[in-house]
């Protein structure tokens, strides 16, 4: 890695030339109010905000923005803040997935066409940190990540309340009949107590601790709840760790290493995390060209203790394992598994950043040698129902259901499965294994979060919690049941699950990794030679760029022209 001087930067093809467009550079920043010497010769810091109303958790960022400034200049840097698309979990409609690619291409884009040297990522609701470093590794501009941070914990009646978790929970419980309007009402006031991301080991949580293990945080950044002053003043350090990447030219290509990228991969199957990291990972692993696949992501699941007690799978929330260590802890404890000479954002070891770093409860963080589970949260799935892979977060599952084989019922549709679910005179078991078609990356369109098929109604009242659920779709890492997700490829492409009929046995073995449908190979050839696509339902816009290059689950539903682009296409002679 070279030091840069200031004729180097790349800002100085904007400010630091003697020509007319130079001129216009710099009269229309002095149109702001700056001067000269607030931006001449200095690196300038693009701060990436993903501020919206429309987006809750996130509604801090505008002030953290603002501490984030307050680092660059002291650092000697200039700091632009620039808005971006805010893809919000709780409004996106059909799913926040469908712009994560969108994001990210906006993050390239920004920053190739103003005079950034660097950039700082303000985000955390679920695709947002994804889409950031997908943004970033595909610019390859010294970047750092500031994670919006977990949200305060939910109270209820004396109950400890985790956002997703708990709703889905007491709303299966209000189906059931045992809570009242009430009741609910008030769960709806304590649940979301504070601005921040789902405080449960959810997507948010879960990107941000990969976020953090790849080495593109500062230390601790992962876990600090977004009200705690502490997450102010991580904001400022990464304002000024910025400035000296860039004059150090440290950027996400010298960062995200294969082994940078394993230690974060590890992490989160240490700390129970959700399964869209999957998909993450593997378009991660295609904008830095990387090799990673599912078949690599299982044997890391595999081999890695589950060490989080935080809920879906576990009790606590991310409050809890702030104040037990929060994830430099966690990451010291996970040292002996993690490749701790990685480099990072401030040009430590991953190991120099954590160490010495204590758990200050063993509830929280169970010790390597007394894991929750031996074995990491997350298993791939293969066979003749998913020949591209599938996914199960089995550390969330019923343990009488990992091994289970039952008659399909199958829902054509979201809109089937709402009309019917709760129909008193559904055909269905505990035995049954449900199954939803149209939900995977063309088919939702963009993989919505269905994949906890909802318990019927008739089921919920004779006490059942839990089935086996298929579908394409994915769920939300704050989620849980015996929920089998990514089946690829997908229904909409005539995969396997496009020819289940119900009544069908379907096989369901996680210890042999095995997803299978038990019909014959010539009654399936038969269905296959029957079966008829649907029409894409976007004929227009970005939902038809996306349906014309969105690849699969088990590639990461990246665009297929953005894939293997980071640190190895030079940036274009743009004038
Ligand atoms: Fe934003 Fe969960 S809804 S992090």
């Amino acid at each position: 890695m070279s030091v840069k001087l200031p004729k180097d930067l790349r800002s100085f093809r904007w400010y630091g030339v003697d020509d007319l467009r130079s001129f216009g550079h710099r009269s229309r920043t002095k149109q702001i109010g700056y001067s000269v010497e607030d931006f001449a010769g200095k690196p300038v810091i693009g701060i990436i905000n993903t501020w919206s109303e429309a987006n809750p958790c996130h509604i801090h960022l505008r002030q953290r923005a603002e501490e984030v400034k307050r680092g660059v200049w002291q650092a000697g840097g200039f700091p632009i803040e620039i808005p971006a698309l805010s893809p919000g979990e709780t409004m996106m409609k059909p799913t926040s997935m469908l712009y994560r690619n969108l994001l990210a291409m906006e993050v390239e884009e920004l920053a190739r066409a103003n005079p950034l040297d660097g950039l700082v990522l303000l985000g955390g609701c679920d695709k947002a940190i994804p889409a950031l470093l997908m943004g970033a590794a595909s610019m390859d501009l010294p970047s750092i990540v500031v994670p919006a941070g977990p949200m305060l914990r939910g109270h209820w009646r004396g109950d400890v309340l985790g956002a997703g978790s708990d709703v889905w929970k007491y709303w299966d419980e209000r189906r059931a009949g045992k809570i009242g309007a009430t009741e609910w009402g008030e769960i709806e006031d304590g649940i979301a107590r504070s601005f921040g991301t789902c405080m449960t080991m959810g997507t948010a949580s879960t990107m941000a601790f990969a976020a953090e293990a790849m080495g593109m945080t500062l230390p601790g950044a992962a876990a600090i709840p977004a009200p705690d002053s502490s997450h102010a003043r991580m904001a400022s350090a990464s304002g000024r760790c910025i400035v000296d990447m860039v004059w150090q030219d440290r950027k996400p290509s010298d960062i995200v290493t294969l082994a940078a990228l394993e230690n974060a991969v590890r992490t989160v199957m240490a700390c129970g995390g959700s399964t869209n990291a999957i998909v993450h990972f593997l378009a991660l692993a295609g904008r830095f060209g990387l090799p990673v696949d599912l078949a690599r992501l299982d044997a890391i699941s595999r081999e890695t203790p589950l060490i989080l007690n935080l809920r879906p799978s576990g009790k606590y929330l991310m409050e809890d394992l702030y104040y037990a260590g929060g994830s430099r802890a966690v990451l010291n404890r996970l040292g002996p598994l993690l490749a701790l000479d990685a480099i990072t954002v401030n040009g430590n070891s991953l190991g120099a950043n954590v160490a010495g770093a204590e758990v200050l409860s063993d509830d929280v963080v169970k010790p390597l040698d007394q894991p929750m589970l031996a074995e990491g949260g997350l298993a791939v799935l293969t066979g003749n129902l998913a020949p591209q892979g599938a996914v199960i977060k089995h550390n969330s599952a019923s343990a009488h259901l990992l091994t289970h084989t039952g008659p399909a019922l199958v829902f054509e549709d979201y809109n089937d499965m709402s009309a019917r679910i709760d129909d008193p005179d559904l055909d269905v078991t505990a035995d049954s294994v449900l199954v939803l078609r149209q939900a995977g990356p063309l088919g939702g369109p963009g993989m919505p979060e269905w994949g906890m098929l909802p318990m019927p109604k008739k089921l919920l009242q004779q006490g059942v919690r839990d089935m086996v659920r298929l579908s394409d779709a994915r769920m939300s890492g704050t989620s849980y049941g015996t929920c089998v997700l990514h089946i690829t490829p997908e229904s909409q492409l005539g995969g396997p699950l496009a020819l289940v009929q119900t009544g069908d046995l379907i096989k369901l073995d996680v210890p042999a990794r095995h997803l299978d449908l038990l019909v014959s190979e010539e009654e399936l050839t038969a269905r296959r030679a029957a079966w008829t696509p649907r029409e894409i339902i976007y004929p227009r816009g970005y939902g038809m760029l996306y349906a014309q290059h969105v690849t699969q689950a088990d590639k990461g539903c990246d665009f297929d022209f953005l894939e293997r682009t980071a640190g190895k296409v030079p940036e274009p002679e743009i004038h």
